[in-house]
C-alpha cells in the first residue's frame, strides 16, 4: 500500500518541473522550445542536457541553477546532473557553411565608431564563449587589422581559399591585410560586389557562432552587396547622440527595410564622458539623443558606450578596450549580451536570408584570382 503513495519519478515529472523555466527572449518554456535533451533517470540520479541556441547565451548560468533546484526538489531525486550545451553552428544553415549568425554593423556616416563597435563587439562575444569572425567590408578604409594588432600580417590562401588571420582569438578577413597600405585601390561597382562575394564565400571560416561585418559608411555599393549576398541575422546601427540629423540614420534603416534585413537595434557611441578626476558622467553630445530612433523604428538601444580615451588608445595600439577590465569592457559585454538575445528573437520572427542579387549584377567580376593548388 505504502508503495502506491510514493510519487513516481519519471520523465514526465521531470519535464513538468523543467517547464517552469521560461526563456526571457522567446517567452516560452525550455521544454516547449526543445532545449531539454538526453533525459535519463537512473536510481534517483537525473541527468539531462540543456541545449541553447548559442554558447554566448546570457541566461546560461541562471537556467542551469534553476534546473538543478527544480529537479533537485522532486521527491526521489538523489542527484541532478545538468550539462549545458549549444547548437553547433553547422546545424543552422546560412549561405556561409558553418557560420550560424551574421551581424552587420552599419552607420549613416563615417567616424561615428562603426569599426570600434564591430571589433569590440567581436571581442565581447568571444569572451562570452562564442566562436567569432570579423569581415572588414570597408574596402576604402580597412582599419580592423590595426585595431586587432595584426597590421602588416598578410592574408594567406590555401587550396584556392582565404585563410582568415587569427587576431587575438578572432578570425579576421580584411582587404587591409591583402593590399599594401600605400597602394590605391580603384573600385568599380562590379569589383566591389566581387570583393564582398569572394572575401566571404571563398574564405574558410570554419565553424563560427557569429560573423561580425564592419561596413563602410553610408548606403553605397558594398553595404548593398553585403545585404544581397549574405543571409544577415540583422544589422545594428551605430550613431552618436548629437546626430540629431535623423536623416543619416533613417537612410540606413530604410535600406534595411527595403532589403528585408532585420534591425537589431542602435548603439549610442560616445554617449557620455566619464570625468577622469571625479568620475562624474558628462553628457558631451547629449546622452539619450538616440532614444527617439528607438521609438520611431521600434528597435532597442542595445548599449550606450562612453567616450573614453582608452577606447581610442586601445584601437590604435591593437588591443581593443573590451579586453581591458573596467566600465568600458562592461559596456561592451552588455552590448554583446543584448545582441545575442536580440538575434535570437528577430531570427525567430524573420529568419535570415540573402536579399538576392538582381539581374545584371550576377556577372560581377571576380575580385580574387586565387591560383588553384595542383
Ligand atoms: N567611444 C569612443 N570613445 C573614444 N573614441 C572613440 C570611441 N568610438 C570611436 N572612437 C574613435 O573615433 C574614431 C572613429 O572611429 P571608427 O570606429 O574608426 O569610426 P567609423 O568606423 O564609423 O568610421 C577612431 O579614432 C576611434 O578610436
Ligand atoms: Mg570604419
Amino acid at each position: 500500500m505504502r508503495q502506491n503513495q510514493k510519487v513516481m519519478l519519471d520523465t514526465a515529472t521531470v519535464l513538468k518541473a523543467l517547464s517552469q523555466i521560461i526563456d526571457p527572449d522567446f517567452k516560452k518554456d525550455i521544454v516547449e522550445l526543445g532545449f531539454v535533451r538526453d533525459l535519463k533517470i537512473e536510481d534517483g540520479v537525473v541527468s539531462f542536457t540543456i541545449r541553447l541556441t548559442t554558447p554566448a547565451c546570457p541566461v546560461k548560468d541562471q537556467f542551469k541553477r534553476q534546473a538543478e533546484e527544480l529537479v533537485g526538489a522532486l521527491p526521489g531525486v538523489r542527484e541532478v546532473q545538468v550539462t549545458m550545451d549549444s547548437a553547433q553552428p553547422t546545424e543552422v544553415t546560412t549561405g556561409l557553411p558553418g557560420v550560424a549568425h551574421i551581424i552587420a554593423v552599419i552607420a549613416g556616416k563615417g567616424g561615428v565608431g562603426k569599426s570600434t563597435t564591430a571589433v569590440n563587439l567581436a571581442v565581447a562575444l568571444m569572451q562570452a564563449g562564442a566562436k567569432v569572425g570579423l569581415f572588414d567590408a570597408d574596402a576604402f578604409g580597412p582599419n580592423t587589422p590595426r585595431m586587432l594588432g595584426v597590421r602588416g600580417v598578410p592574408l594567406r590562401t590555401s587550396g584556392g581559399r582565404i585563410v582568415p588571420i587569427e587576431a587575438q582569438g578572432i578570425k579576421l578577413v580584411s582587404i587591409g591585410s591583402a593590399i599594401p597600405e600605400d597602394q590605391p585601390v580603384v573600385w568599380r561597382g562590379s569589383l566591389q560586389h566581387g570583393f564582398v562575394r569572394d572575401f566571404t564565400q571563398k574564405t574558410d571560416w570554419g565553424d563560427l557562432d557569429y560573423l561580425v561585418v564592419d561596413m563602410p559608411p553610408g548606403t553605397g555599393d558594398i553595404p548593398l552587396s553585403v545585404m544581397q549576398l549574405l543571409p544577415l541575422s540583422g544589422a545594428l546601427v551605430v550613431g552618436t547622440p548629437q546626430e540629431v540629423a535623423l536623416e543619416d540614420v533613417r537612410r540606413g534603416v530604410s535600406m534595411l527595410q527595403k532589403l528585408d534585413v532585420n534591425l537589431l537595434g542602435f548603439v549610442e557611441n560616445m554617449s557620455y564622458l566619464v570625468c577622469p578626476h571625479c568620475g562624474e558622467e558628462i553628457d558631451v553630445f547629449g546622452k539619450g539623443g538616440m532614444d527617439s530612433f528607438a521609438e520611431v523604428f521600434g528597435a532597442p538601444i542595445l548599449a550606450r558606450i562612453p567616450m573614453d580615451v582608452n577606447i581610442r588608445k586601445g584601437s590604435d595600439a591593437g588591443l581593443p578596450a573590451a579586453f581591458q577590465e573596467g566600465p568600458v569592457a562592461d559596456a561592451y559585454r552588455q552590448l554583446a549580451a543584448a545582441v545575442v538575445q536580440r538575434v535570437a528573437v528577430v531570427e525567430e520572427e524573420n529568419p535570415p536570408r540573402a536579399a538576392g542579387v538582381p539581374q545584371g549584377k550576377a556577372g560581377a567580376q571576380p575580385f580574387l584570382n586565387v591560383p588553384k593548388k595542383n
